[in-house]
C-alpha cells in the first residue's frame, strides 16, 4: 500500500513563494514578463507563484511529456502542447515543478532560446541537486530536497496523487 509522508507542508510551501515572487517582483522593475508553466506538474506552482507576484505577468503553458509511468525519466522529452504566442523579446520565466536529472529542462533551455526571448529565466519549486546528469542555471528555487520520490502539490506518481495539498513522500 502507498504511504504518505509530508516533506513540506502547505504553509511552508505558501510562505517561500511569497519570498520568490517578491524576488521577481524585484528583479523585474519594468514588467511585463511571460510566466511559461510546463504541464502538467507547474500548474499549481504557477498559480500561487503569479499571485504572490506584482509585476505585470502573462501566463502561457507548454506540454512536455518524459515520464511515462515510471519513477525515473525516460530520457526521451516530447512536446505535447507548444505555447500560444511568440514571446521573441520578451522576458520570459519558465515554472517547473521539480529538477531532477536536469534534462528536461536542458531541452526547455533549447526550445526557449529559439524563441528569442529578450531574457530567460528558469524557477522551480523543488530541486534534486544530487540527481543532476546535466548542468542547469536555475534562478529561483523554491526548495532543495533529498533524493526521495514526492508527490503531491501538482506532482503526480502515474497522474495521481497532483492534488494532494502538501509536498509528500510517496513509498510503497
Ligand atoms: P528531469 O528531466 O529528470 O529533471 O525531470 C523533471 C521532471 O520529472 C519533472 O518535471 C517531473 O515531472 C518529474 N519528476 C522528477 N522527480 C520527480 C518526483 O520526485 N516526483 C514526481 N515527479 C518527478
Ligand atoms: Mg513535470
Amino acid at each position: 500500500m502507498a504511504s504518505f509522508r509530508v516533506l513540506l507542508s502547505k504553509e511552508q510551501i505558501h510562505q517561500r513563494i511569497q519570498e520568490l515572487g517578491a524576488e521577481i517582483d524585484r528583479d523585474y522593475p519594468e514588467g511585463p514578463v511571460y510566466l511559461v508553466g510546463i504541464l502538467k506538474g507547474a500548474c499549481i506552482f504557477l498559480a500561487d507563484l503569479a499571485r504572490a507576484t506584482r509585476v505585470p505577468a502573462r501566463i502561457e503553458f507548454l506540454g512536455i511529456s518524459s515520464y511515462g509511468r515510471g519513477k525515473t525519466s525516460s530520457g526521451e522529452v516530447q512536446l505535447t502542447k507548444d505555447l500560444d504566442v511568440s514571446v521573441q523579446d520578451h522576458h520570459v520565466i519558465i515554472v517547473e515543478d521539480i529538477i531532477d536529472s536536469g534534462i528536461t529542462l536542458s531541452y526547455l533551455i533549447q526550445l526557449f532560446k529559439q524563441r528569442k526571448p529578450k531574457s530567460l529565466r528558469v524557477a522551480t519549486l523543488l530541486d534534486k541537486p544530487e540527481r543532476r546528469q546535466r548542468p542547469v542555471k536555475v534562478d529561483y528555487v523554491g526548495f532543495q530536497i533529498p533524493d526521495e520520490f514526492v508527490v503531491g502539490y501538482g506532482l503526480d506518481y502515474a497522474e495521481d496523487y497532483r492534488n494532494l495539498p502538501d509536498v509528500c513522500i510517496l513509498s510503497e
